[in-house]
């Protein structure tokens, strides 16, 4: 969850360090820090809180030095404070850490035995102190690069959890090492400078040649060249490859926040997810070009999705349609749940890993339970190259490009459009839907960018309706059939970004328990488009009204029945059943933003969370 990055070439500056922080700022965001080495010795700064807390404090450092690793973090051991943050150092080591070291406790025990003070309370600060530890019990070797190096092997053979290091020894200052295990690292390759950081938006302003590491991996970067060994010691050769992000991606493109960018640039991420991938004159789906290549889709008879947050609530809301199509039973877990009741699955499950980051903890562990057990797995994710895709069989991209918000947006609908050809390409190799038939569903899924087009140009009335709700208590969202599931990532997005309270539920469900809290002054939203569901929603809606609670209902543009029952209304664009929850989701998202930006909340960085979580 933390965000990482390391430089050696000739002209490491503390702005290079600190730009490329703020482009990793979305991993973690509490407390930050720098290490710069040159031949006076490492200056470290560190700063608690946001980034711009350090920025004051980057004039204490050298203005160019040839090496330097910088780091931003999401607190799991020990508060958010300046003695916490990284890097942390022990004599001659300096060091930084993404991950979690799991036996830290008995290691600093043995450590504090051996005279070592611990100046933090991280897990951190345990690593660099038993990497010193090793180093100088290795006194005999004189070769400093040698040295450390049998140190690192030494240190990873001790610690348990996830990690990623980046590390400074003053004796080797040629050198940055890098260990990864469980957590994302990537090199980049420059001229004459390398680079590592844990996400390739820290590195697109200045590389597209990058090197994804590999778990039990150690690199050795020196300005001219990258070196890479496993954990026992054996070369790894591994060839770059080469990304197409541009750093316009990465910016706000006039935009107050990342995420109202990100609402608006819908359309494209569902546009370039379907594009290429359906042939709609011969109503076909093109498994190639989805990712499909060697799992065999005849043989599927169940489909587990594992996922969290709103990845989880697209599957779920996919499901109906993948469903639909195929008549195979699909079951959706929580990730962080799904290995711990050892779910049953077959070399005829097929597994997926839905996540945006590709780098979710609880996801990774939960398909790896799922490969192990003898399911095939398919990772849908955002990120190339990501440590889910490379621990399943086959890995299919969407193409929502960087989000940068922390809350998830259009990821959701370039997800829920991947699952949709998904469930296709199964009812295509499964003979359960016609060409005909899947030729009108293409049709269907082609309309969704422009539709999405047309529902963004709602902004300024939820703009406008956002004063209504700001104050408020607690709101409850409600919905039917796939707008359950836009309920519930409603009610998510308004809690994250605005802290008020708020409850997805099944608007079947109300009336067995949570209509208790309806009054006066509690608004629902109702979402209600003219669907199979229609009726029986409405009939909900009335039960909220006779208990004098407040609707904001969301629904088909026209309907003046839903209207006249409803205190607000917003209308989004006819369209089939299949469209309608990517279009009823934008109003819930504009809605959660426009009432954080009311609010003055931290909308791109809501506190306490961060963008891929690394930790169980
Ligand atoms: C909510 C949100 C999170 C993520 C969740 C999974 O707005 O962003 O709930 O959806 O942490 O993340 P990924 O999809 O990266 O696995």
């Amino acid at each position: 969850m933390c965000g990482v990055i390391g430089y050696i070439g000739s002209n490491a500056t503390p702005e290079f360090f600190y730009n490329g922080l703020k482009r990793l700022e979305y991993r973690g965001y509490d407390s930050a820090g720098i290490a710069m080495m040159n031949s006076d010795g490492v200056f470290i700064q560190r700063a608690e809180g946001k980034l711009n807390n350090l920025q004051n404090k980057l004039a204490n450092l050298p203005a160019s030095t040839r090496i330097g690793i910088g780091h931003t973090r999401w607190a799991t051991h020990g508060k958010p404070t300046e003695s916490n943050a990284h890097p942390h150092r022990s004599e001659n080591i300096v060091l930084l850490h993404n991950g979690i070291i799991e036996n830290y406790k008995s290691l600093k025990d043995f450590l504090i035995t051996k005279g070592y003070k611990f100046q933090s309370e991280t897990d951190t600060e345990v690593a660099a102190h038993l990497l010193n530890y090793e180093y100088k019990k290795l006194a005999e070797e004189k070769n400093s690069f040698e040295r450390i190096k049998k140190a690192i092997f030494s240190l990873v053979s001790q610690i348990h959890g996830a990690f990623a290091f980046g590390i400074l020894c003053t004796d080797v200052p040629d050198t940055l090492f890098v260990i990864k295990y469980g957590s994302p690292i990537v090199l980049g390759l420059g001229k004459n400078e390398n680079y590592m950081a844990s996400g390739i938006t820290a590195l697109v302003d200045h590389t597209r040649s990058i090197i994804i590491m590999e778990d039990k991996e150690i690199a050795f970067l020196n300005a001219e060249s990258i070196s890479i060994v496993d954990f026992a010691g054996k070369e790894v050769l591994r060839k770059p490859i080469e990304i197409s992000w541009s750093t316009a991606m990465l910016d706000k493109n006039g935009y107050d926040h990342y995420m109202l960018k990100e609402i608006h640039e819908q359309p494209q991420a569902v546009a370039q997810t379907i594009k290429g991938r359906l042939d709609r004159d011969i109503g076909k789906i093109n498994l190639e070009n989805y990712g499909i290549s060697k799992i065999n889709l005849k043989e599927i008879e169940r489909i587990q999705i594992v996922a969290c947050g709103t990845s989880y609530y697209a599957g779920c809301l996919a499901r109906y349609f993948i469903e639909q199509f195929t008549r195979i039973p699909v079951e959706v877990d929580l990730a962080s749940e799904s290995r711990y009741r050892t779910p049953t699955v077959t070399a005829k499950t097929l597994s997926v890993a839905l996540s945006q980051s590709g780098e979710t903890i609880d996801t990774l562990q939960a398909i790896k339970f799922a490969k192990e057990n003898g399911a095939k797995t398919l990772a849908i994710v955002n990120m190339p190259g990501s440590t889910i895709a490379h621990n399943c069989h086959d890995e299919s991209l969407i193409y929502a490009g960087p989000e940068v918000g922390v809350a998830s947006t259009k990821a959701l609908s370039a997800q829920i459009s991947s699952l949709i050809i998904l469930g296709l390409a199964l009812a295509q190799e499964q003979k359960k839907l016609s060409s005909e038939k899947i030729a009108e569903y293409i049709d269907e899924l082609v309309k969704i960018p422009s539709l999405l087009e047309k529902t963004l140009t709602l902004s300024s009335y939820i703009e406008h309706l956002s004063k209504k709700f700001y104050n408020a208590l607690s709101i409850l969202f409600i919905g039917r059939g796939p707008q359950w599931y836009v309920a519930m990532e409603g009610a998510l997005k308004l809690k994250e970004l605005s802290y008020i309270h708020a409850e997805g539920y099944a608007a079947g469900e109300l009336k067995h328990g949570p209509i208790a809290l309806i009054d006066e002054n509690i608004w629902s939203v109702c979402i209600a488009p003219k669907d199979s569901y229609y009726e029986k929603t409405i009939s909900n809606i009335e039960e909220i009204r006779a208990r004098g609670g407040k609707i904001l209902a969301v629904g088909t543009e026209g309907d003046e029945n839903l209207k006249s029952i409803s205190d607000e209304f917003i209308g989004v664009p006819e369209c089939s059943e299949l469209i309608q929850p990517f279009l009823t989701t934008v109003p819930l998202h504009l809605l959660s933003y426009w009432v954080a930006v009311k609010k003055g909340t931290d909308v791109d960085q809501p506190r306490n969370l961060a963008k891929s979580v690394t930790v169980e």
